[in-house]
């Protein structure tokens, strides 16, 4: 059992006992958005861009946000501190709310708000060491893949085919493109260079990916959005993956064979040396 603390429409609840009516829209239709934000000492890492985020989710789902970002900030730092000062990983999701199921949108209807907060699992040091897997597959998803949709069923689908692959990941592919990865963005270096794909409706606007490029920019190494396509992939001298909950992986394997010299590249060494000092300064910023 566990005993953590969580936000459900204004109140503060155990987990274990919070629950929504079976005709929320969320549990019917997959009808919702969502985030997820990592904590770091307690504080929520960029926790602007996800509610920046949030917001631009709703709004292409045409639901209002039933918060403004100072209410949210207030009720995510509630879920936090309930749940301890130490590394966690926040998430919350808003639905269109409960009404008798139909397609079309009800009428006046509460959305339903929900946030919880797990320990954060960092990402094991020998799967740093060594890098992961990752396999490439078609996109199958839709056409709206910037949105935080909750309803994950091909993403779902994706992950599950590259974990009974052997690998952690599923690298996706439309139209011989690289958009991102099941639950991820894709970067590469190829010929020393930075790549990832320039965001638009085929990727989710990650926010560790614009940290990513940041501070790439910031430490003038050479990075370039644009489009990847599936041979320079495969012939990347390095590949990671980023994610609020993976921060940056190395892939070293992709689809059976190594990645360069199959082990984490330099520039990934120097960018994820980059990302821990960032996120050293603001854990010990008060
Ligand atoms: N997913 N693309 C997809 C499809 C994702 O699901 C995610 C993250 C990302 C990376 O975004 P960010 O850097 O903002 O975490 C890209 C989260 C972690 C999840 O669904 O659990």
């Amino acid at each position: 059992m566990s005993d953590a603390i969580c936000y459900l429409n204004g109140e503060y609840l155990p987990l274990e006992s919070a629950s929504v009516p079976v005709l929320d829209r969320g549990f019917i239709f997959g009808d919702g958005v969502y985030e997820v934000i990592p904590v770091y000492a307690g504080k929520p890492f960029r926790l602007f861009h996800h509610l920046e985020r949030l917001n631009n989710s709703l709004q292409a789902i045409r639901l209002n946000n039933p918060l403004t970002d100072d209410e949210w900030e207030i009720v995510i730092q509630q879920v936090i501190n309930h749940n301890g000062d130490g590394d966690q990983s926040v998430y919350l999701q808003v639905t269109r709310g409960v009404a008798r199921r139909d397609h079309g949108f009800p009428g006046d209807v509460q959305p339903t708000i929900f946030i919880m907060s797990n320990p954060f699992k960092p990402v094991e040091p020998e799967l740093l060491q060594k890098g992961v897997a990752a396999i490439t597959l078609d996109d199958i998803r839709w056409q709206y893949c910037h949105i935080k949709s909750i309803a994950l069923l091909p993403n779902i689908l994706l992950r599950q085919q590259a974990l009974e692959a052997g690998a952690v990941e599923a690298i996706l592919l439309r139209n011989n493109e690289v958009t991102e990865g099941a639950a991820s963005n894709v970067f590469i270096v190829l010929d020393g260079k930075i790549l990832t794909p320039p965001k638009g409706e085929c990727l989710l606007p990650g926010i560790t990916r614009d940290l990513v490029v940041e501070l790439a920019q910031a430490n003038r190494l050479d990075r370039e959005e644009r489009a990847i396509s599936r041979d320079e992939l495969l012939r990347a001298e390095e590949i990671w993956v980023t994610s609020s909950t993976r921060e940056i992986l190395p892939i070293t394997w992709l689809n059976e064979q190594p990645v360069g010299n199959g082990k984490p590249g330099p520039v990934w060494q120097r960018i994820y040396q980059i990302y821990q000092d960032y996120k050293e300064q603001l854990r010990q910023a008060s």
